[in-house]
């Protein structure tokens, strides 16, 4: 029969399928007990997350490895390891391999955030995306609108992510390496989950996906300044910050609301962008001003940033062959203003 020492030792070498570390180095075997007699062996074991498949597969490797060692039964309890721990173990994977949160890396990653929904946070957030790209850089987009997901669509992104080893490999689509939670749902179900699993789910966009060299990423955050805003900016504590709003005053005080959250939580605020600023009649060049004038100019002053640019109201063209609904062709008229946007972005983080 096995001594607690050999189960130990067994068990010991075993990985967390989370964290990739032995349940020696997570100190996750929580309890040996053997009855000799009935050649029972029974454990704890403690793990970065229960209740999955992963989990499962554990579970039979343990059963297997114990009864090749002489036991008749096995009884096999989980739990979660703390979250001092948690935290300890995602720190350290997040300086060795992921360099995406790590301070010392070389990706500028930009929050585009804003008061309320509705205002083209999302169209912003990808066509800024593009924009960058088509300027030669390396780009990355985390739908990170966990519940309104919407850049897949508004890309025509058709396939799914694949898996390599233990990492999710984005989407590339326009030269922008797209991830989102529309990914991972199926058929359009709405995803209904408690706060917790928020933060989680984005921490897992950042730690299993497999970025590679990024210059920029860019994050579609929820609007307002809820639970998930609030995740991103204490998880990113160098996440800088695009602020979209329309011209309306209600869409500005609003916005301002999400601005001075970015400051309280020391996220540098690169900027204001004015959505759906005025409607310009094609027939004779007019400017109507249908949300009202100036809301964009007073949040930047008042969050004593500029305003990197105003967009008119209009639709993208569509094409068949690419179909894309919400991507603005390179020469059309906002996909020109975009450019423009995505320089004056880049000027503002080369001069820091
Ligand atoms: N400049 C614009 N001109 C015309 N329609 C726009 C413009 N910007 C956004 N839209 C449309 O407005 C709607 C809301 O935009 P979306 O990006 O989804 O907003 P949000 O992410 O802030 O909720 C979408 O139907 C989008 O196509
Ligand atoms: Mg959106």
């Amino acid at each position: 029969m096995v001594t607690e020492a050999q189960v130990r030792e067994l068990l010991g070498q075993m990985e967390d399928p989370f964290l990739h570390k032995t349940l020696a180095e997570t100190n996750g075997i929580v309890e040996v007990k053997i009855k000799e007699e009935k050649q029972h062996v029974s454990v704890k074991v403690a793990i970065a997350q229960t209740g999955t498949a992963e989990q499962l597969q554990l579970q039979m490797q343990i059963v297997n490895a114990l009864k090749e060692a002489g036991a008749q039964t096995v009884g096999i309890r989980f739990s979660e390891l703390p979250e001092e721990v948690l935290a300890k173990f995602r720190q350290e994977g997040g300086n060795q391999d992921q360099g995406l949160l790590s301070p010392a890396s070389q990706t500028q990653i930009i929050a585009i955030a804003s008061g309320k929904g509705g205002v083209g946070k999302s169209t912003v957030s990808v066509n800024l995306a593009v924009a960058l790209a088509r300027l030669g850089k390396k780009v990355g987009l985390v739908d990170a609108d966990i519940y309104g997901f919407s850049v897949p669509d508004m890309m025509g992104i058709m396939q799914r992510p694949v898996v390599r080893g233990d990492k999710i490999i984005p989407v590339e689509r326009f030269g922008v390496q797209v991830i989102s939670m529309g990914f991972f749902v199926e058929d359009n179900a709405p995803v209904i989950w408690r706060g917790p699993m928020l933060g989680k789910m984005l921490n897992n966009f950042f730690n299993e996906v497999e970025w590679g060299e990024l210059d920029y990423l860019l994050l579609d955050l929820p609007p307002g300044t809820g639970d998930v805003a609030l995740d991103v900016h204490s998880m990113i504590p160098h996440s800088k910050e695009i602020i979209v709003s329309t011209p309306h005053p209600t869409a500005a005080f609003v916005a301002a609301r999400a601005g001075a959250m970015a400051l309280q939580t020391e996220h540098e605020i690169i900027g204001v962008i004015e959505n759906m600023a005025y409607f310009e009649s094609e027939t004779t060049g007019e400017k109507e001003y249908v949300f009202g004038r100036g809301g964009g100019d007073k949040l930047a002053e008042e969050l004593r940033t500029d305003v990197l640019g105003r967009l008119p109201l209009q639709q993208p063209d569509w094409n068949e062959e690419e179909f894309a609904p919400s991507v603005y062709a390179e020469d059309h008229k906002l996909g020109i203003i975009y450019k423009d946007i995505a320089q004056n972005v880049m000027k503002k983080l080369e001069n820091q």
